[in-house]
């Protein structure tokens, strides 16, 4: 008797409360909110709902973001209102920005709770405010980006108009913070460059997703693509290239057999739009880490300024894809030169990082070159490993001077490592368990999971990749976290990328093809709590969103 009454106590509650029956639903929100339950009640979204903010708090930017964007769904929005010392919580019909103390949230965690007629926004900083912005925008399949907004599958339409007149949902509450500090995404524009807009782009996308680094690849082979004022021929000369290679790498048995297009290709971000992009990813709380490759993929750097090659001349920027043995040559005059090109990188760029590169650097010319070779006895170095190490280090110190630190991809493990340098671990996981077990910071991005230019399906039915196979569901399933590395071990792993490098991917459409829906499934398992990772739930919210990325695919 004493278990029914129990049992009927237990049912009035939830009956008042409104939210048991539904609790296991899933939130159609990627990343997969930690928290989430909806009650038994909807919301109504329409260009009456008020935004209520504190006008003097940082969080007011926020709210204005989110007005403008409902705004463009809902042509003539209410005015935001201002909450002052006294919050207005009783305005029906509004959301509202609260500042929160709960420390669980940190910087990028919030609440959101739907009540009958309000929704309450609280996080602590302006990026858990953004975050729950974007939460909420997607719980309402709400896609903000400029020309590309689309609309929820529970919009009611103003008939034969594209304004939306209201967007009902369950209410719903969601307690969310992530489970890694950094979660990044590559981007490679040298092979194949992308104009600022299609940037902008990109970056709206990551940041719908929750992603907080955007991991800018400027400078490799096949282009130079970033202005640098006191060295303009890397503009005018390593910007560009004579033509590109056609087809895949792996077609020709050698060099003479390739086909080129015969197209120059030049293209290179102006301090000015390198400027512009810093300002608007930091608008949507992503920092951008700029690539600077050093001492090898440096062809195109070397065409412009051959006296800092081993050899002092005979490098063109390549038209084909690979590694090249000519690299910058191990010496002061190289290191004045590059540590002048940093300079100016590190004022450009607001974030603490900047990646040195540091792959993928043969050592033929520096076995034969009697100045490199000068620098490692001078040194006390062992081997050709050892210079390179020297070569990192070198430019690390220079970096630490100003303000900065660096990342580099797991190579510049080979031949010692100083404690301050955080790995990119991409030839598999062991980099990163080295750098780990070494007390080094690292973010995980190996190759066979999180590279999104290798094919997604089989190739007979993909447009040309560079190879491998990374499908969607072996992303959704990689394991960021090795059991080689104890719980200690594992603080280290700061979080992780995925990778997308442009030999075959031409234009901005197949790019969209090759990163979505797989970054989704990177940005899941980047903020998600691991209890909260399923698959299929996670396939049922891509088909909320999937209309969308097919536009954009399409070019549309
Ligand atoms: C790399 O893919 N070479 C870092
Ligand atoms: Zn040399």
């Amino acid at each position: 008797m004493k278990k029914l009454c129990f049992a009927i106590a237990i049912m009035a509650i939830c009956v008042n409360v409104g939210w048991c029956q539904k609790h296991q639903k899933s939130s159609g929100i990627i990343p997969a909110p930690l928290e989430f339950k909806t009650y038994n009640y909807g919301f109504k979204l329409d260009k009456n709902t008020k935004i209520i903010v504190n006008v003097n708090s940082p969080e007011y930017k926020v709210a204005e973001y989110l007005h403008d964007v409902l705004d463009t769904l809902f042509k003539g929005m209410k005015p935001i209102l201002a909450k002052q010392d006294n919050p207005k919580y009783n305005v029906a019909n509004s959301i509202i920005f609260i500042l929160s103390s709960d420390k669980k949230l940190g910087k990028e965690g919030y609440v959101l709770d739907t009540k009958r007629d309000k929704i309450l926004i609280e996080a602590n900083e302006n990026a858990g405010f953004f975050y729950a912005v974007q939460s909420l925008l997607q719980y309402f399949n709400i896609t903000p980006y400029g020309q590309h907004i689309s609309f929820s599958r529970d919009t009611i339409y103003e008939p034969s108009s594209l304004i939306a007149l209201s967007m009902i949902r369950d209410a719903c509450k969601i307690v969310d913070y992530p489970r890694f500090a950094y979660r990044g995404k590559h981007l490679d524009v040298c092979r194949h460059f992308f104009i600022v807009d299609e940037v902008k782009t990109y970056i709206d996308l990551l940041a719908y997703n929750k992603i907080n680094y955007f991991h800018w690849h400027l400078t490799d082979d096949q282009g130079w693509r970033i202005e640098i004022k006191k060295y303009p021929l890397l503009n005018q000369i390593a910007a560009c290239r004579e033509q590109t290679m056609i087809g895949h790498y792996r077609d020709y048995a050698n060099e003479s057999e390739m086909k080129f297009d015969g197209k120059k290709y030049c293209a290179y971000y102006t301090q000015e739009e390198v400027k512009e992009l810093v300002k608007y990813a930091a608008e949507r709380y992503i920092t951008i880490i700029p690539e600077i490759e050093m001492p090898g993929h440096s062809s195109a750097v070397l065409s412009a300024y051959p006296q800092y090659s081993c050899r002092k001349s005979g490098v063109k920027a390549a038209c084909t894809w690979g590694v090249f043995d000519d690299v910058l040559c191990c010496n002061d005059s190289t290191f004045a030169f590059i540590e002048d090109i940093l300079s100016e990188v590190s004022e450009l760029f607001d974030g603490k990082y900047i990646h040195i590169g540091g792959d993928e650097c043969p050592k033929v010319r520096w076995k034969e070159c009697p100045v490199c070779q000068k620098t490692k006895q001078d040194n006390g170095l062992k081997d050709e490993h050892e210079l390179q190490s020297y070569f990192i280090r070198t430019i690390e110190k220079f970096l630490n001077s100003k303000g900065k630190s660096i990342i580099g991809w797991d190579e510049i493990l080979e031949g010692g490592v100083t404690q301050t340098a955080t790995i990119m671990s991409w030839r598999g996981n062991e980099g990163g368990i080295a750098a780990a077990k070494a007390g080094n910071d690292a973010i995980m991005t190996p190759e066979n999971y999180l590279y999104f230019n290798w094919y997604q399906a089989d190739p007979k039915t993909e447009p040309l990749a560079f190879g491998g196979l990374t499908p969607l569901e072996k992303v959704y399933n990689y394991n960021p976290l090795p059991d080689a590395l104890s719980t200690d071990e594992q603080k280290h792993i700061i979080g992780l990328q995925a990778n997308t490098w442009s030999e075959y991917i031409a234009d901005f459409s197949l790019l969209m093809y090759m990163d979505y829906p797989r970054t989704l499934a990177l940005a899941e398992i980047g903020w998600t709590d691991k209890k909260n990772l399923n698959y299929d739930k996670f396939l049922e919210s891509w088909e909320n969103f999937k209309p969308f990325y097919k536009k954009l695919q399409q070019g549309k």
